[in-house]
């Protein structure tokens, strides 16, 4: 059967946006792929915590697009973070909800992959950035999958664009066909949280 995968997507600014807008058409176009805009969906902010975990709790792929803002994600997919990914829910002894999960990091860098190696701008790469949101999956028991990265997005032409949308596409139908992993057993640290 066919993975179920969720794309979370946080971009302030869709409209202004070249990037993000060219992934997510992408993403549109694979089939059975649900497309969830929090900016849209959320424009004050207030998430809707059961209804998110019930998103959650029926797809097997979790993919979290946004664009790199200050090493980071954009504020509304932090929010959605500490909000949904609730003790019992999603880590801790009875969080066992979203076990087995994938969950994919599909990011748009400003930052060229130079600018993001040893001797660059950044000194760090962005998987090194994105350090917490793979402990956030491994905590919650999820299967960390190595993560989608465009950089370099404003030297970027339409077709070089194109070439990362088709990339990305073929990524998730990949996903989708991807056999289910088994469920991980629980973490020794997953128990309790500081
Ligand atoms: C508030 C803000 C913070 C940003 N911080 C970073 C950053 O830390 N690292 C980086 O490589 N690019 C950074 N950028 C550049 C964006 O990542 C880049 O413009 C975006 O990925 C392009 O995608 P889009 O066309 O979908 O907007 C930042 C941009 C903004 C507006």
């Amino acid at each position: 059967m066919p993975r179920r995968i969720l794309v979370l997507l946080a971009h302030p600014a869709h409209r202004r946006s070249r990037a993000n807008a060219a992934l997510r058409r992408a993403a549109g176009e694979v089939e059975g792929a649900t497309l969830h805009d929090l900016y849209e969906t959320y424009p004050d902010f207030l998430i809707d915590v059961d209804r998110e975990q019930a998103l959650l709790r029926e797809h097997d792929v979790i993919v979290l697009q946004h664009p790199i803002y200050w090493y980071s994600c954009p504020a509304i997919l932090k929010e959605w973070l500490d909000l949904v990914l609730e003790h019992g829910f999603a880590y801790g002894h009875a969080g066992t909800a979203l076990a087995g999960k994938a969950l994919l990091s599909a990011v748009t860098a400003g930052g060229t992959e130079t600018a993001y190696g040893p001797a660059g701008l950044n000194r760090h790469s962005l998987a090194d950035f994105l350090r917490p949101f793979e402990a956030t999956a491994h905590l919650c028991r999820m299967r960390w999958l190595p993560p989608f990265i465009v950089h370099g997005t404003h030297l970027l032409d339409a077709a070089a664009l194109a070439r990362q949308a088709g990339a990305y596409q073929a990524l998730l139908r990949e996903l989708r066909e991807a056999p289910a992993a088994p469920r991980p057993a629980p973490p020794a640290a997953a128990a309790g949280r500081a």
